[in-house]
């Protein structure tokens, strides 16, 4: 994989349309994970200190093509000015005259923020009068939001082809770990993959399973996979009617030579609450009245051992109900597992979506992965072997 760089660019006095990617949690007004925002900050500076003026780009929430002001990205410069530790402008829309006039009045140093581009129809259905619009208010596009990158937007993908163009810092490292993990790795790889239903995976499935030497199963899904071989899985969270497909995937994994790992022994309970009373049993064991809510230390071995076996690790979804204490346990027995083989030099560990990156925040895990990825829903279709539009749209 070869992407147009940021260091070919001479952005002296240039304004540099920077795609980010911003849509973070936000509570009563508040970010609450301002995880995005901090790792956009080596692009932001990068581009001052060449000299050039950033202008970001970006989108929160859903708004649909309509001004929904609770959608203002107002609200998120409080905290890019903390992670910047300088003043960041503002216009009230990201085309047309406010943004023309805001883009005008930048000094060098300044940073600049538009109005959220989901404000505009344009944005989603990447209408090329709209790219252009966005493309008028400065020289180069610089794209740094690879969580944004699997939608074919105009701030994402329609403004790359009008404008020179280059990833920015963080849309390079995602580039470059990823392709580590599945494009080029260092073999044997082993992927974990979890959460809660196999219908929402199965592009990701069947792709791994002919890329990978390990595949671990868990959470709910795993659950699909034990009853379509005929366990008895009681009150737990199992996609039945996708028993058909759980076997396809499992004979796939077989003839590419995939190992599958699904749970020895499991984790179950009577109730779905924290600290309900709990056993652990074997996985053919579970009582028709009880849920399986996690696996248990027999598979948690299992894995570490996988793990010191392996080169490379890819890791999408929970093994268990993480956010629910006890059943966070084999989650974060078998990535506390993988960080220390990491820190050992054994293991090259990716990880990436929503849940896993939240289960791994609150171990105080993510740091000691070699690379936790911002993305969610492109990180997926990454895994499921998708190309994706904003990535498609930089390559060299
Ligand atoms: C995300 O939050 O995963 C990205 O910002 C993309 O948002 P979307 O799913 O609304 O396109
Ligand atoms: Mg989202």
């Amino acid at each position: 994989m070869s992407w147009k760089s940021l260091d070919e660019k001479d952005l002296a006095g240039k304004v540099v349309l920077t795609r980010v990617d911003i849509n973070v949690p936000v509570e009563n007004g508040r970010v609450t994970d301002a995880t995005r925002i901090q790792r956009i900050v080596p692009t932001v500076k990068d581009i001052l200190a060449k000299g050039g003026k950033p202008v970001l780009l970006a989108h929160f929430d859903r708004p649909k093509g309509k001004v929904v002001p609770a959608m203002s990205l107002r609200q998120i410069v409080p905290a890019l000015e903390k992670a910047l530790g300088q003043k960041v402008k503002f216009a009230e829309d990201c085309i047309g005259g406010p943004a023309k006039r805001a883009v005008a009045d930048l000094e060098p140093g300044q940073v600049l923020l538009l109005e959220n581009t989901r404000f505009h129809p344009g944005e989603e259905q990447n209408d090329p009068a709209f790219s252009a619009a966005l493309a008028a208010l400065g020289d180069v596009y610089v794209n740094d939001a690879f969580s944004a990158a699997h939608r074919a937007h105009a701030s994402t993908e329609g403004i790359a082809r009008l404008l020179p163009s280059a990833a920015g810092r963080l849309m390079a490292a995602e580039l470059k770990a990823l392709d580590a993990a599945l494009g080029n790795p260092e073999r044997p790889v082993v992927a974990v993959v979890g959460g809660a239903k196999v219908s929402t995976k199965l592009d990701l499935l069947g792709n791994l399973v002919a890329k990978v030497d390990h595949l671990v199963i868990g959470g709910g899904m795993a659950n699909t996979f034990l009853a379509a071989q005929g366990v008895e899985v009681g009150k737990s969270l199992a996609e039945r009617d996708m028993a058909p497909t759980a076997l396809e995937i499992l004979a796939k994994a077989q003839a590419a030579g995939c190992v599958v790992h699904l749970p020895l022994d499991v984790v179950v309970a009577r109730e779905f609450k924290a600290g309900a009373a709990s056993e652990t049993l074997p996985a053919n064991a579970c009582p028709t009245d009880a849920m399986i809510l996690d696996a248990g230390p027999e598979t948690v071995a299992t894995i570490a051992k996988v793990f010191e076996t392996c080169r490379t690790l890819i890791w999408n979804g929970p093994l268990g109900a993480f956010e629910i204490p006890p059943f966070d346990a084999a989650t974060m027995a078998a990535a506390a597992r993988a960080a220390e083989l990491t820190e050992a030099g054994t293991l090259v560990s990716v990880a990436g979506g929503g849940d896993t990156v939240a289960a791994l925040n609150a171990a105080h895990l993510a740091d000691r992965f070699s690379y936790v990825s911002t993305a969610g829903g492109a990180f997926l279709e990454w895994m499921e072997g998708k190309e994706l539009p904003g990535v498609a749209a930089l390559m060299a």
